[in-house]
């Protein structure tokens, strides 16, 4: 599959959010990464529907919003309607993840799951013939700028022969957290679609640079 790079704006300046995203987008960035947080299900907060629309009227990319939040299935509407493309949900958020995904597809975007760094794969194994991507948490969820846990490769890796051994798994793999210029090759080499990368590549003046890189080095 064709290697995406999306930046986190949870890393981006909040106050010049336009800018940043503006040149992100001349820089090379194939879709944009929102992480909405609600300080319950993870131990921080972050951007709520409304950033979602705000994000829609000042660019054409793909929106990838990253739900970290509990009851998911009562955002899911407001934010499909606020502009997204894509919507991931925690396998851990919600005892009906099934019923989330239904949701989400019933809405006509992209219905993603992502799973927490201590969650096995096979918790989400039945979604796998109905959803359009899988999330791999490379951190524990919450904080840009965390250190990259290096056994989540392995784990990409066995989801990456999960997919190749079902002819109708044909879901994308995106990674999320310390994804760097030290750590996309591993997570490429595993099997990864999608690369989230927020610390690396906002607050930098070389982001095009840093772009690049990261494409260069995302070879499977
Ligand atoms: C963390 C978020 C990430 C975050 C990644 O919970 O889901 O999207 O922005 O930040 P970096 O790339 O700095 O690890
Ligand atoms: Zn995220």
């Amino acid at each position: 599959m064709t290697v995406k790079i999306a930046p986190s704006i949870l890393s981006a300046d909040i106050m010049n959010l336009e800018r940043d995203v503006k040149l992100a987008e001349q820089a090379g960035a194939d879709l944009f990464h929102i992480d909405i947080m609600d300080g319950h299900f993870v131990p921080n907060m972050s951007f709520s529907p409304s950033v979602v629309a705000g994000m829609r009227q000042v660019t054409d990319k793909p929106l990838d919003v990253h739900l970290m939040i509990e009851n998911p299935d009562a955002y899911i509407k407001p934010i499909v309607d606020a502009g997204a493309d894509t919507i991931l949900v925690h396998a851990e958020s919600t005892q009906h993840i099934y019923r989330s995904i239904d949701l989400i597809k019933s809405l006509g975007v992209k219905a993603g799951v992502v799973v927490n760094p201590g969650t096995p794969l096979e918790t989400v194994k039945e979604l796998f013939p109905v959803i359009d991507q899988i999330l791999v948490m490379t951190v524990n969820p919450g904080f840009g700028g965390q250190k990259f846990i290096t056994n989540m490769t392995k784990k990409i890796q066995r989801l990456d022969q999960l997919r190749q051994t079902a002819a109708d798994d044909d879901f994308e793999i995106e990674v999320d957290g310390g994804v760097n210029n030290e750590t996309i090759a591993k997570c490429a080499h595993a099997g990864a679609d999608i690369f989230v990368a927020g610390s690396y590549l906002f607050g930098q003046n070389d982001i095009t640079e840093r772009v690049d890189n990261l494409r260069s080095l995302a070879v499977n």
